[in-house]
């Protein structure tokens, strides 16, 4: 049995490139028998870039409602929100005293934004370490996680290590990271300046959030960027967006047929775009469904994520008091421990 564990960001309402590059696969994977997944809302981390408690809420709720709505099992998985269990910062604490501080230093997320000092809060300072205890609050096996975060991976197992190296291997679990070479890269609705697919991502502003309402949804598809081929000339499905787009949603037998349809003289984009648009509903159409309950009936969101806080609490109460005794200090007695 593997523990997977991972983070997801809540800085925005989740788009389409979210859901292909992300969400589904993860569901996938907390379903893969033999997987136990522990899959949270990293709303901690949100705040060192939002501000605004409206907008921390509702993009953590939009992030959760996404998740649910696209299947994540609850029964059989871990799925909670960072903040519900905040025995994690007292672990980063912990993790803090015993990582040098030169090497935090050279985090690529801290790095990045080092020539700006000024902007740079410590919290953005120590995010490694917070997610860190994300991880070894779980006694997390693999980290499914993108590139960029790689380095955070081993912050986290060198740390461990040198814990472990002081008070015994039984103190962390190691972890490791897995990334998946073949993520799927799903491209915006406008091309970058050289004319090449842009990835999708809200700092580009160029996404498709497939949980708008039809009208929003709709005209964003018809905003999508297409050249200027007259109707009655063949188009070429292979730079366009519109049909990059639709290949990624539809089934291989109505991508052959859209393929098709741009190799004949006669088709017009706007046709295109409309296909594309049902097959969003056709395919999501359950999911936003489920989404729009959700974020009508936060009780009932709030309720799933209580549930999940309350099953991976237990984890987290029984870690943290075997590094709290490991460390010299009393195991926590308020949820039930002996004194
Ligand atoms: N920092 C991660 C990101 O930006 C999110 C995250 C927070 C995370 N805690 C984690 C990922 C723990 C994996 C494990 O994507």
């Amino acid at each position: 049995m593997a523990r997977i564990l991972t983070g997801i960001q809540s800085t925005n309402v989740p788009h389409l490139g979210n859901m292909l590059g992300a969400i589904l696969p993860g569901i996938e994977l907390a379903n893969t028998p033999g997987n136990e997944a522990f899959f949270f809302i990293a709303d901690f981390h949100s705040l060192t870039t939002v501000h605004d408690p409206e907008v921390l809420r509702e993009n953590t709720y939009a992030t959760a409602a996404a998740w649910l709505a696209c299947g994540f099992d609850t029964e059989k998985g871990f799925f909670y929100r960072q903040s519900d269990i905040p025995e994690v910062t007292e672990l980063t604490w912990f993790l803090t005293c015993f990582f040098p501080f030169s090497r935090l230093e050279l985090a690529h997320s801290f790095k990045d934004k080092a020539d700006n000092l000024s902007q740079v809060s410590s919290g953005l300072f120590f995010y490694p370490m917070l997610m860190a205890a994300d991880i070894l609050m779980y006694d997390a096996n693999v980290v499914p996680v993108g590139k960029d975060q790689r380095q955070h991976i081993e912050f986290t197992r060198d740390v461990a290590e040198r814990i472990n190296n002081r008070f015994g291997a039984e103190t962390f679990v190691i972890p490791e990271a897995r990334t998946e070479e073949s993520v799927q890269v799903v491209p915006g609705i406008f091309k970058d300046a050289e004319g090449n697919f842009a990835k999708m991502s809200k700092s580009y502003g160029n996404t498709i959030v497939v949980f708008e309402d039809d009208k929003k949804l709709r005209k964003r598809i018809m905003s999508i960027q297409t050249d200027t081929t007259p109707m009655e000339e063949v188009k070429n499905p292979d730079t366009c967006l519109v049909y990059t787009l639709y290949s990624l949603i539809a089934t291989a037998e109505q991508t052959a047929e859209l393929r098709e349809a741009y190799l004949k003289p006669g088709m017009g984009y706007g046709w295109a775009k409309e296909q594309l648009y049902k097959a969003i509903l056709e395919r999501f159409g359950e999911a936003r469904e489920r989404y729009n309950f959700y974020m009508g009936n936060k009780k009932e969101l709030d309720l799933k994520l209580q549930e999940g806080a309350e099953k991976a609490g237990t984890v987290a109460y029984e870690v943290l008091s075997r590094v709290r005794s490991k460390l010299g200090y009393k195991k926590l007695a308020y949820f039930g421990g002996e004194i």
